[in-house]
């Protein structure tokens, strides 16, 4: 299952198709509460205790957003590796639903501390961790705002 749904995150589009999204599983029993208790922030601590596996999402730096000769073509920088992450987070997220599991994508961690302990190679840096597995129960969903407050005709 873990590889269905990574074979579908990485039909995520990218910029330039760079491909630059890596993403590393944390699921031993020791690796978990070393991760809850140390590594996470805490209103974090309990997602990570009860998921039976983490995605540890990881970005190769100086690809996304950046030409072949090395410049940054685009008025948003380097921010465009944040959009192919969160791309490629969405889609491993709806592959993981479709399989009847649940997810929570979380941001606050201790990245630093995080990439010592999965040894993440030196030109990558982490920019999410998901949680996921079966769902105890369903929560209902907050709010959304309404689409004529969000959309614009001109
Ligand atoms: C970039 C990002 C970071 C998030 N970080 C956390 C987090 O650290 N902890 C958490 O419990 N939820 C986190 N979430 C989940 C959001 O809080 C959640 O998606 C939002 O409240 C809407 O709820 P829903 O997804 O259940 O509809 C994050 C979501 C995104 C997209």
């Amino acid at each position: 299952m873990i590889e269905q749904l990574i074979d579908c995150a990485r039909w995520a589009p990218s910029w330039n198709n760079c491909k630059a999204v890596r993403y590393t599983v944390l699921e031993k029993e020791e690796q978990l509460q070393k991760l809850a208790n140390t590594l996470v922030a805490s209103e974090n601590i309990h997602i990570v205790k009860n998921a039976p596996l983490i995605f540890v999402i990881s970005n190769v730096k100086k690809r996304s957003g950046y030409e072949r000769d090395g410049h940054l073509s685009s008025s948003k920088g380097e921010s465009w590796e944040m959009f192919d992450a969160g791309v490629a987070c969405q889609t491993l997220c709806l592959a993981a639903t479709e399989l009847g599991l649940g997810t929570v994508i979380m941001a606050t961690f201790d990245e630093e501390g995080i990439s010592k302990f999965i040894d993440l190679p030196e030109n990558e840096e982490i920019i999410a961790l998901i949680a996921c597995g079966y769902a105890d129960d369903m929560p209902k969903a907050p709010r959304r705002k309404e689409v004529a407050e969000i959309l614009r005709f001109l």
